[in-house]
């Protein structure tokens, strides 16, 4: 299935799509020699695919010196407290497996989120080494996203300004749509689109509803996110609408 510079791939289910997205992390990794940096998601969609990096034969194959590890949106709580979406992925694998120093958490011990976006786009734009996008070099050599059931991706909640923010990399989200109600910091459309693949996981029957809409090309912060180069949907076939799963 294929939509204008979207690419859909199905896996049979949820394990299946853990090793897929692995898969092509690993090919991103392969595609680099220089520095690499990988732009996570939070909640519960990548949650098997962060442990099956800590293991074999992914972990081998990750040269962890090289790769630098960021995350696309986090919730406003306590670095320690289990909602924050980088204590997550570094419970899950990168306390294990990578160095300190290529870890990028978003600071929410900031004084607000506003502030937390702003030194996380400082860090963003050191990191690059400009803080405007030149379209031939992306800042992140993957981008992994979920979709929420209202339609949001990282934190760009439908019909919030958020999504509308061209001139920004990253932006203080004072009040979630979804659960959990906490504010939130995210980076903006045009930051997550500076990158070499955008992936999409979307796994479970949970996920069906938002993604018959999203196949419909309903204006949601989810079709708005694409890629400056390719963006692709990995997902599982509890996920597809009815006609989609033949
Ligand atoms: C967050 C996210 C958010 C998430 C989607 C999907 O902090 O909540 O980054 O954008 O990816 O809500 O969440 P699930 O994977 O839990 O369904």
């Amino acid at each position: 299935m294929t939509a204008p510079n979207r690419h859909i791939v199905v896996v049979e289910d949820a394990v299946a799509l853990a090793e897929a997205a692995a898969d092509r992390l690993i090919e991103r990794i392969e595609a680099n020699p220089g520095r690499i940096a990988i732009c996570m998601t939070g909640g519960s969609s990548p949650k098997r695919l962060y442990e099956l990096l800590a293991t074999e034969p992914y972990r081998s194959e990750i040269p962890w010196d090289r790769v630098h590890w960021f995350i696309g949106d986090d919730r406003f709580v306590s670095s320690s407290d289990p909602l924050n979406n980088m204590s997550m992925a570094r419970t899950a694998f990168l306390d294990a497996c990578a160095p300190l120093a290529n870890v990028h958490p978003i600071k929410t011990d900031a004084a607000n989120p506003d502030d937390a976006a702003a030194l996380y786009a400082r860090e963003l734009q050191s990191f690059y080494g400009a803080d405007t996008f030149d379209k031939a070099k992306p800042l992140f050599d993957l981008v992994l996203l979920g979709v929420g059931p209202d339609g949001h991706v990282a934190s760009l909640f439908p019909s919030y300004p958020a999504i509308e923010i061209k001139d920004r990399w990253v932006v203080g989200v004072p009040e979630a749509h979804v659960k959990p109600f906490v504010p939130r910091v995210s980076l903006t459309l045009p930051a997550l689109a500076s990158c070499r693949e955008m992936l999409f996981l979307m796994s479970g029957e949970d996920k069906r509803a938002i993604l018959t809409r999203v196949l419909k090309g309903e204006d949601l912060p989810a079709n708005r996110a694409r890629s400056d180069g390719e963006t692709v949907w990995l997902c599982d076939k509890a996920a597809l609408p009815d006609d989609a799963r033949g």
